[in-house]
């Protein structure tokens, strides 16, 4: 009988994390500078990251590796186990097999450490004192206080208003790794004092969070700034979550047929499948689901165009899937997937067919996540229960049409500080919200004038 669990040794970790520009159909578009609207240098980005950085953000190198230092912090909690959830695929009575990767066994409970302990890491190595970032859900921000403590940086957090209220314990978790926590829109800024004179009452959103993280940036010498999706640089250190997946499915003789992930800049659903992109790009028979909210549509409903990446206006112009920069999503319970837009490199691949996207409302997804926590046992964070959701969908497919499919999906985070959320589902106060088109439409008329 097969193991439930498929594990591989320390020594069979990883030693390099792969760079999908070496295998892109076509070029990525380049990054713009906000102000002029021209392709930005090397030199431009400097106040906000670190040269290390930067260099993995433009490399076309296929493999780069691991500094020994981020290894041996990975070892903590990686090789993380892929599992097979036979009692979902009993309950479900599908002949298709489930997989998932687990990655919320981490420090902070989700895959997000992979490129916080790498980030700062590199900062640590050019001098950097201290790192600003923003939160939504509270993960990144956890994933980036625990890196900047293994490192001994000082670590500075913009959280999402909505969520500061909604989960005081990871504002503790952040603060117990020694990190600062204030809620967005903030006073301490610029851009938090802009938003906030036009609505006093703003709840917040990733994209006002990250322009204050960037104003807190470039004010001061000794900060550099922190992104925990959407950059190229942050999808390369998650590949090693595909890797590894990758690795553990050749040891059990097992091919994929669909992988899934939810999407919310992009980081977990693009670092688990695009190490396996060369092959599909081959003419492999393997296919690549994100899956979003109904209530921030992005791949589903946005525009591929140029955009901000920040409310402010303050961070670079990319060209990606978007809903427009001033898109302020509702408070829906899966805060990290609340971001106008997604990773270029993401955004390509899916524009060029190599990637599908499906959207969820809520409570669908919820139900998918008491389903899971009730046969597998572990709760899983809101945005994860997304991915769950659409893996069950294509199980349920499965039986329908007998088939035996092999379906591998990312549990990319738990949702132990997400309780409030399931209690709200548990007594049905939990509304779906379908973004309205013509708030997509509104939005997208604030798009950058760019000519392409
Ligand atoms: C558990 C979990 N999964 C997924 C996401 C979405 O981010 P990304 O799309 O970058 O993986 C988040 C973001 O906060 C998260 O906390």
């Amino acid at each position: 009988m097969e193991d439930t669990r498929v594990y591989l040794s320390e020594r069979e970790m990883p030693r390099q994390w792969y760079n999908v520009q070496a295998d892109l159909p076509k070029p990525l578009p380049p990054p713009l500078h906000p102000g002029t609207i021209k392709p930005l240098g090397p030199q431009d980005l400097a106040p906000i990251f670190p040269m290390g950085l930067i260099e993995q953000e433009v490399s076309q190198q296929r493999w780069i590796d691991i500094p020994d230092e981020v290894l041996s912090i990975y070892k903590l909690w990686r090789p993380t186990p892929l599992c097979r959830a036979k009692r979902l695929e009993e309950a479900l009575k599908t002949p298709a097999r489930i997989y998932y990767k687990n990655e919320s066994v981490s420090p902070a409970g989700s895959h997000k450490p992979n490129t916080a302990v790498a980030q700062a890491y590199y900062n640590k190595r050019e001098g950097v004192k201290r790192l600003s970032t923003e939160t939504g859900a509270g993960q990144w921000g956890s994933a980036l206080a625990f890196g900047c403590n293994v490192f001994g940086l000082e670590c500075k957090v913009y959280m999402v208003k909505v969520s500061y209220q909604q989960k005081p314990y990871r504002r503790m978790m952040m603060e117990m790794w020694g990190a600062s926590v204030t809620p967005s829109p903030s006073d301490q800024t610029e851009a938090g004092r802009m938003i906030l004179a036009q609505d006093p009452n703003s709840p917040g959103s990733l994209g006002i969070a990250i322009s204050e993280a960037v104003n807190d940036a470039v004010k001061r010498e000794d900060t550099r700034y922190s992104l925990g999706s959407v950059l190229n640089h942050v999808i390369l250190h998650q590949t090693v979550v595909g890797l590894e997946t990758k690795a553990q499915l050749k040891k059990i003789g097992v091919e994929p047929d669909v992988l899934i992930g939810c999407v919310g800049g992009g980081s977990n659903f693009a670092g688990f499948c695009f190490p396996f992109f060369p092959e599909k790009k081959q003419g492999k028979q393997i296919r690549f689901v994100g899956v979003e909210p109904t209530a921030c549509p992005t791949l589903t409903k946005g525009l591929y165009r140029y955009d901000f990446g920040d409310t402010a206006q303050m961070a670079p112009i990319v060209k990606m899937y978007t809903l427009g920069h001033t898109f302020v999503p509702p408070g829906i319970h899966a805060g990290g997937l609340r971001y106008h837009g997604d990773a270029p490199l993401l955004c390509l691949l899916y524009d060029e067919g190599f990637v599908e996207a499906v959207a969820y409302p809520q409570n669908p997804v919820f139900e998918a996540a008491m389903l899971f926590a009730r046969t597998e046992g572990t709760i899983p964070a809101p945005e994860t229960a997304h991915a769950i959701r659409a893996a069950i969908d294509e199980a349920i497919k499965c039986r329908e049409k007998k088939e035996e499919k092999v379906i591998v999906f990312n549990f990319s985070g738990h949702g132990h500080f997400d309780l409030a959320a399931y209690d709200m589902f548990l007594s049905k106060k939990l509304e779906d919200y379908e973004y309205p088109d013509e708030k997509v439409r509104e939005a997208l008329k604030h798009l950058p004038d760019v000519k392409e």
